[in-house]
């Protein structure tokens, strides 16, 4: 039997071990057909994905998260130095069957903007719930690269924001969850 709402929503995890099992892409694109109905404050959804899954595509990512790291270092990085790298984000984005960057248009208006944002983000939840839904897990990244405007260039993707990197894999072990504060500590009248 199919799960409610609620309890996709408290039993999703985060999912940080990869399990390399190949996923159809049909099974992919059902997602993120069905997470396209976030909500969005414009006439246009802001949101785009870039779906690597051939090892290809996800070498390319790899390839421009080592030279953001160079970048932000200011001068050349050691060979083992790249190795290193390379071989941490191999593990999180070369291994995972696939991994997508999900990007938000940017304009340069602070308003606009923030509802881009806003709006990408409620589309990553959608994925995350959605694959939940069907026993895959997602871990959505935003490491420091997502920052540099030429990682975007160096993957096509000019004008965009990135929101979030999220691999997406078989779901082997549920983590425990994470502890949420009491909403008493978090919620409050407001003339209180
Ligand atoms: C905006 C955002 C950025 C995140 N970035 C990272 C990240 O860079 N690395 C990581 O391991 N997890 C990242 N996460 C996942 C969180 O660590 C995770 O959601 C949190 O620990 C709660 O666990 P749960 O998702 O299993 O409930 C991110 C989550 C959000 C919402």
């Amino acid at each position: 039997m199919s799960k409610n709402i609620s309890e996709v929503i408290m039993e999703r995890r985060s999912i940080k071990q990869v399990d390399e099992t190949p996923i159809e892409r049909a099974v992919i694109n059902d997602i993120l057909e069905k997470s396209a109905f976030a909500p969005f404050h414009s006439k246009i959804e802001p949101w785009h994905v870039a779906v690597l899954s051939t090892e290809a595509e996800k070498r390319r990512f790899v390839e421009a998260i080592v030279n953001s790291m160079e970048r932000m270092q200011g001068e050349p990085l050691t060979h083992e130095r790249r190795e290193q790298i390379r071989a941490g984000n191999e593990r999180k984005i070369v291994a995972p069957p696939y991994t997508l960057i999900v990007t938000t248009d940017i304009i340069g208006s602070g308003k606009k903007d923030f509802e881009a944002i806003a709006a990408t983000s409620a589309l990553i939840q959608n994925i995350q719930l959605l694959a939940w839904e069907v026993g895959l897990g997602v871990l959505w990244r935003t490491n420091n690269f997502i920052f540099d405007p030429d990682v975007v260039t160096e993957l096509g993707l000019d004008g965009q924001q990135i929101v979030g990197c999220l691999q997406i894999t078989r779901v082997n072990e549920i983590p425990d969850a994470k502890p949420r504060r009491a909403m008493n500590e978090w919620v409050k009248n407001l003339g209180e």
